[in-house]
């Protein structure tokens, strides 16, 4: 097996204990590799049966979800179905998802907290871990009773953030359950609202700004007490004597990547990005325009055009998405 592009061929005699030498190391190394990934491979699919399903429907709380703080505060209903998070005087409580995704579309339908929520935020975000971490962020800003809750949208990437973008919605969120969905690709993020766009984030890395794709999040849920800034800029505090604010959530569903932590792997593969629809799609023209329209309607606050935050001009995303 002589080297087939070797600009000197080999002619001497001297050189053949060399090449036999060469020539057994090659074989070797070459089996040596297969049984590696023989063994990689067969190790694979017992990994994934424990960590990795690529769609979750209808999930359980219980089987996805655990309690990350305030546990007096977080009720399961009995089939797992049913969450709700409460905040009192003394403490608010959130969960987090025991599985990490990289890249696919979220969906939770949450009830929010009903009447007088002034100074209360309940969130729900994905995020990753670590100093330049990534987070995809919705918040919602409680109000006084009869003033409309405030919709707070960010992206981190890289640990970077101050990309707030704020709706009213179009609805009362405390009356129903509402989905509000996060979808993930390598191309854009999206935020959805009963599956209407309200926001898109465009993977802009060629005008230099870092998009997040390459770690993994949890899902994030929580509720608590934030009325130094929360609602009118902190001048409505939280009235405690109505306490306990409780929200509710159903219905949590994930189609996307899953990470695994034991092999450092994804559990979708390169077909997987070229035929998932959740793991290629952008919003049509169509889709846009009529995200424009809303935005046009409900945005209250776009980081792209806060002259005052930033003076020296908003971030180069900005002119795409
Ligand atoms: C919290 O609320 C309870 C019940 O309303 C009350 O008894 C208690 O004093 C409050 N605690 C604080 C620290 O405000
Ligand atoms: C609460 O209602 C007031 C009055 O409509 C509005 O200005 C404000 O943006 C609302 N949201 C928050 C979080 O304060
Ligand atoms: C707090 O709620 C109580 C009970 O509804 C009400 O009587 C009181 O006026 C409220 N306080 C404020 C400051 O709105
Ligand atoms: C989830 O599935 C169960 C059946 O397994 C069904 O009874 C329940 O209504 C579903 N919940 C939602 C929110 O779709
Ligand atoms: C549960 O969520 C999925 C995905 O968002 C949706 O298709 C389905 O209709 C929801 N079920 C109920 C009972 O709302
Ligand atoms: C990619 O993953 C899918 C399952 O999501 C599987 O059906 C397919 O065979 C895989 N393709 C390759 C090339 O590994």
């Amino acid at each position: 097996m002589p080297p087939r592009n070797s600009p000197h061929p080999p002619r001497s005699n001297k050189l053949v204990p060399y090449l036999a030498f060469i020539v057994f190391s090659a074989i070797f190394v070459f089996k040596v590799d297969i049984i590696i990934s023989q063994a990689i491979f067969a190790a694979r699919p017992k990994l994934q049966d424990t960590s990795s399903t690529l769609v979750i429907s209808n999930g359980t709380f219980y089987r996805h979800f655990i309690i990350s703080w305030g546990e007096t505060q977080t009720r399961i209903s009995e089939d797992g179905e049913l969450l709700t998070l409460s905040l009192d005087n003394r403490t608010g409580s959130g969960i987090e998802s025991k599985k990490q995704f990289i890249f696919g579309k979220i969906d939770m339908q949450i009830k929010l907290v009903p009447g007088d929520s002034a100074g209360t935020i309940t969130t729900y975000y994905l995020s990753s871990e670590g100093d330049h971490h990534d987070e995809i962020d919705f918040e919602f800003l409680g109000n006084s009773s009869g003033n409309p809750y405030t919709l707070h949208t960010n992206v981190f990437s890289q640990g970077k953030g101050e990309r707030e973008q704020q709706f009213f919605l179009w609805f009362d969120p405390t009356q129903d359950f509402h989905t509000y969905t996060i979808l993930w690709n390598p191309k854009c993020i999206i935020f959805y609202v009963d599956n209407i766009p309200i926001r898109e984030f465009k993977n802009t890395e060629k005008l230099g700004v870092p998009f997040p794709k390459d770690q993994p999040m949890r899902i994030y849920s929580s509720l608590w007490n934030a009325d130094d800034w929360a609602t009118q800029g902190g001048k409505v505090k939280t009235n405690w004597t109505l306490a306990p604010f409780t929200a509710s959530y159903q219905n949590f569903t994930a189609d996307g990547c899953i990470w695994s932590y034991g092999t450092k792997s994804t559990s979708c593969n390169e077909t997987d990005f070229l035929s998932k629809p959740v793991l290629k799609m952008e919003l049509d023209q169509r889709s846009r325009m009529r995200m424009k329209r809303l935005q046009k309607e409900r945005m209250v606050y776009d980081y792209c055009k806060d002259k005052w935050r930033f003076a020296k001009g908003p971030g180069p995303e900005c002119r795409i998405n």
